[in-house]
């Protein structure tokens, strides 16, 4: 089958006065794991929301697994995995007793061993037997992927399963639940706030104030930023910056001590810079660019800043931080 397994095409949602998705279009090709990147507020629930069916669009289509979400809403459902934002555990039954009465919901058969495979899956063997609320955080948002795992979605939804979780977590969320997911053939459209996840899916959909302004696969999304960022921190800032304009027509940033260029050669850059040029340098860093770049570049603020404002005056407040980071 070629049809992709989510296909969404003007999507819209408001709530009253508020458009909260704005009109977003993209598809998702079976077995890829989709990451829907945007800030608090983006929208980033609204369209999970819509897509699992919870919640109707006001304009627009969507399919899952080739299903309308409206008119064929529970076909979809049949076809899904959903984790919720806010956890769904029943805290008063066990780790296994969570994922069994998941899986007679579904009529899963072969239910014990089913449950078994996933409590093994989600590291949580165990633990079996412990109370869903005496389980750790990063236990409980395991054993989350783990039960809408249960019955072999064909596409698993995900709102932002690794947030205020550890590094150990998220890797073992990511690499024994959600990739070998996908291996076996199941779609993952995740949604998060964290450049770690998103630099971990295949493509990645940027959201922004209910609008996808960019759709790509992380590397594509910073090549197209291009070249490496040199920081350099100068007393004489100015001076240094003025000194870097003259080789090769780069065109510096200065903010207070730092100065910010991006080149293609850092290395080449730095050694025609020592040599022609007698300031005092304190410090050197250089990097690539990073998705926070892509993110800033594209929507002007930044991804770790809470509720954007949706009236554009935040656009203006942050251009100056969105110029330092934009190339030219
Ligand atoms: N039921 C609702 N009624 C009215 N407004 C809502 C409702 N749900 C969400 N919103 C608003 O719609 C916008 C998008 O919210 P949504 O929850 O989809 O964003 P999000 O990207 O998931 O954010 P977060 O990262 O905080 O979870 C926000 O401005 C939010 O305040
Ligand atoms: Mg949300």
């Amino acid at each position: 089958m070629n049809d992709p397994a989510i296909r969404v095409e003007e999507l819209l949602k408001r709530y009253g006065d508020l458009t909260a998705v704005d009109g977003i279009s993209f598809a998702v090709p079976v077995g890829e794991i989709f990451g829907f990147l945007g800030p608090n507020g983006a929208g980033k629930t609204t369209t999970i929301s819509m897509l699992a069916t919870l919640m109707r669009p006001t304009r627009g289509r969507a399919w899952v697994a080739g299903y309308d979400v409206v008119k064929q809403a529970a076909a979809v459902r049949r076809q899904i995995g959903i984790v919720f934002q806010d956890s769904t555990l029943d805290t008063k039954l066990t780790a296994a007793e969570n994922l069994d009465f998941h899986a007679r919901i579904y009529g899963v058969s072969d239910r014990k061993r089913r449950v078994g495979r996933m409590l093994e899956a989600a590291e949580l063997t165990d633990w079996a037997d412990k109370l869903a609320d005496r389980l750790s955080g990063g236990m409980r948002r395991r054993l989350e992927v783990a039960r809408a795992l249960l019955h072999e979605p064909r596409v698993l939804f995900l709102d932002e399963p690794t947030l205020g979780l550890d590094v150990q977590n998220r890797r073992r969320i990511w690499s024994d639940l959600i990739e070998r997911a996908a291996e076996k053939g199941t779609t993952v459209f995740i949604t998060t706030h964290q450049l770690e996840d998103a630099e971990l899916c295949h493509r990645v959909g940027i959201l922004d104030t209910g609008r996808l302004v960019a759709c790509d696969t992380p590397q594509a999304l910073k090549a197209e930023l291009g070249g490496s960022r040199v920081y350099l921190h100068s007393r004489r800032g100015d001076e240094l910056a003025r000194a870097i304009r003259s080789l090769d027509g780069l065109e510096p940033e200065v903010d207070g001590d730092e100065v910010t260029v991006v080149v293609d050669h850092p290395g080449e850059f730095l050694g025609a810079l020592l040599k022609r040029v007698d300031l005092p340098v304190s410090d050197i860093s250089v990097r690539e660019p990073r998705l926070e770049d892509v993110f800033l570049s594209l929507t002007g603020h930044s991804l770790r800043d809470s509720e954007v404002p949706r009236d554009g005056a935040w656009r203006t407040v942050h251009r100056a931080a969105a110029q330092r980071q934009k190339r030219s």
